[in-house]
């Protein structure tokens, strides 16, 4: 059978199948041709968004600020004061040009053009995404290489829930730049150079003088032996200190047995986070601090060179305005954290090419980033704001526990972070052997399908709780709201995902065959609601790529999911008419949540 008319031909598509432009960005074109038709000769930015008060999808809303401005020109639509103010709104109506995508035009008010999308181009613009996946979605950004720096534990010390903070937001980042055809280098800047070592060390070699034979053994839980080397550390009485401090010195001279206990250290810590990683399915490549330590020196120089260091009692000093200086080198003449990531700075830019670097790590450190940003600026490294490379802070809020404090638990200073993930896991098994008794459905499941299921919604929801706020902020860290199976959580959104994917199986169709053969159509309203909400993905995914704002995905992922919500309720599918137009709107609605799943680190769950 030859396919229904409204299908797009495959040569049509295959000319659009890589960078497909999302609707806004369309519409964004055809209000800047309609902009520089009205007022030819200024340069006026569209001004769009989505639709508020619901007389269309999307509203223009130059129209208000383009009157006042020209009320005094000499063009003829404006220059009359008495002229009601809808004018420069019929204008910017009038001018846009003929498109496919656009339904209708109507102005609202004086301020308002308000644009309806086509329905059949919604239609098949959700088809094609069907037939050639939802890579066709990819957003465009400008660049082709960027340095995620994220998690960036300090080894030996713990490795907090600030750190999976970090972790989780900086694997977002890096998923959903990938996804834009990003190359992306994942670098995880572990504290593996500090004066740490010398205590560490020294405790080692006086506890253990035989440690190269016991090994890992002598060392046990780095954590607790972090903690007793610093209480020897600390004790004034004795002359531990001091050596500590010489420890650091042959350790950076590179004296053979100290690189040898240093490299254990770093090793014992490595597998430790390494585990943490694997749990989390994030995927990191160590590039510690110790690596930039051969770039220092020539680093320092040429900002030296370029007149940039001053001396400050005995340190070397970077002076940044409107705030204190960037220390380079201490007084003792050693090297900081500033004088790594400066190193690190030069290499990403000079030796990795990276067009974009950016830093996850809590808002506290907004400033030493200022200040490293400002001196690179300062050095010549970084263009104009507008342009590329550009270095970004993505900053991060505070995890509080129930008592709005910093989040601990209450035997240990810390939370340990794999107890944290397990324990979301085993609270999620039993509501989920809960559920399904009442539900008499645990026959079905095998102890196997319960233990991974439960091991994907306890990440999931984890994480989740995490991308939802609004990353600046702090958040509450709590079992009971992030387990919850009602409201913005991943458990919700497991459900609706698992609930869409029962629904297609019920029809027992075959899905492939239905997107090449059947056409969708919108009957019902609801329906219509939840195409547009579809094909919104791109642009909210192509501002959260812009703003790095993972939240914007989960806001969208919500509403998508209380939008599919509306119009189950409204439309039956199986067994309906529509049935085939309206399995092919379910997919689509699963294809789209399972991608923001994925950005989100989070394992979808078909059957719940
Ligand atoms: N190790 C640091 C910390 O735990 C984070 C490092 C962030 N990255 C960087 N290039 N400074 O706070």
């Amino acid at each position: 059978s030859s396919p229904p008319e409204s299908q797009t031909q495959p040569q049509q598509l295959a000319a659009a199948e890589h960078g497909l432009e999302s609707v806004k960005r369309k519409l964004c074109r055809l209000v800047a041709s309609s902009l520089s038709a009205t007022v030819p000769g200024l340069d006026v930015e569209p001004m769009l968004e989505e639709s508020k008060a619901g007389f269309g999808d999307y509203q223009c809303n130059n129209a208000m600020s383009l009157f006042s401005s020209l009320r005094g020109s000499s063009d003829a639509n404006f220059q009359n004061p008495k002229l009601p103010k809808p004018q420069s709104n019929w204008a910017i109506l009038n001018n846009l040009p003929p498109s496919d995508i656009v339904e209708s035009t109507s102005v609202a008010g004086p301020g308002y053009v308000n644009i309806v999308i086509s329905s059949d181009w919604i239609a098949q613009r959700i088809q094609h995404m069907l037939i050639y996946g939802i890579k066709t979605w990819a957003p465009t950004l400008p660049i082709k290489r960027a340095v995620v720096d994220f998690s960036s534990p300090n080894i030996a010390k713990e490795m907090h829930v600030g750190h999976l903070r970090s972790t989780i937001i900086g694997d977002t980042v890096a998923r959903m730049f990938e996804f834009a055809n990003i190359e992306v280098l994942r670098r995880n800047h572990v504290g593996d150079w500090g004066t740490q070592f010398g205590m560490l060390i020294e405790f080692l070699f006086e506890q253990f003088p035989n440690w190269e034979e016991v090994g890992n053994q002598a060392i046990g839980d780095l954590q607790s032996f972090y903690k007793a080397s610093k209480e020897k550390f600390d004790n004034k009485e004795s002359d531990f200190k001091v050596k500590a401090q010489q420890a650091v010195v042959r350790l950076q001279q590179g004296e053979e047995r100290y690189r040898a206990a240093w490299k254990k250290i770093c090793e014992i810590s490595r597998n430790e986070f390494e585990s943490v990683y694997k749990r989390l399915g994030v995927e990191l490549e160590e590039k510690g601090e110790s690596f930039y330590n051969p770039y220092i020196l020539p680093v320092l120089e040429e900002l030296t060179k370029k007149g940039l260091v001053t001396e400050d009692k005995g340190a070397q000093i970077i002076l940044i305005e409107g705030q204190s200086a960037l220390i380079v080198v201490k007084k003792d003449g050693g090297f900081n954290y500033a004088s790594t990531d400066l190193a690190a700075l030069w290499y990403r830019l000079n030796v990795e090419k990276a067009e974009l670097i950016v830093y996850l790590t809590d808002v506290g450190q907004k400033l030493h980033f200022h200040k490293l940003f400002s001196a690179a600026s300062m050095a010549g490294w970084l263009p104009d704001q507008n342009e590329y490379p550009k270095t970004s802070h993505v900053g991060f809020g505070l995890v509080l526990g129930l008592d709005g404090k910093r989040f601990r638990t209450r035997c240990t200073e810390v939370v340990r972070l794999v107890d944290l993930l397990d324990e979301a896991k085993s609270q999620c098994k039993a509501q989920l052997i809960e559920r399904l008794t009442e539900n008499g459905k645990i026959a079905d499941w095998t102890n196997d399908e319960l233990d991974r299921t439960s091991e994907a919604i306890g990440l999931g929801a984890v994480k989740y709780a995490d991308l939802k706020n609004n990353r600046l902020t702090n958040y509450t860290f709590s079992f009971e709201k992030m387990l919850s199976d009602k409201g913005n959580t991943a458990v919700y959104l497991q459900y609706a995902h698992a609930r869409i994917c029962s629904i297609i199986e019920k029809a027992s169709k075959d899905i492939d065959e239905l997107t090449t053969k059947a056409s969708i159509t919108f009957i019902h309203a609801d329906e219509r609601a939840l195409g547009l909400h579809i094909i919104r993905f791109q642009e909210v995914l192509e501002q959260a790529c812009t703003d790095l704002f993972p939240h914007y995905l989960c806001d969208y992922l919500y509403s998508l999911s209380e939008a599919f919500s509306k119009f189950y309720t409204s439309c039956q599918v199986v067994g309906s008419p529509e049935e085939t137009s309206r399995l092919l709107l379910c997919q689509a609605t699963a294809v789209v949540m399972r991608q923001c799943f994925n950005f989100l680190g989070i394992t979808p769950v078909y059957k719940l």
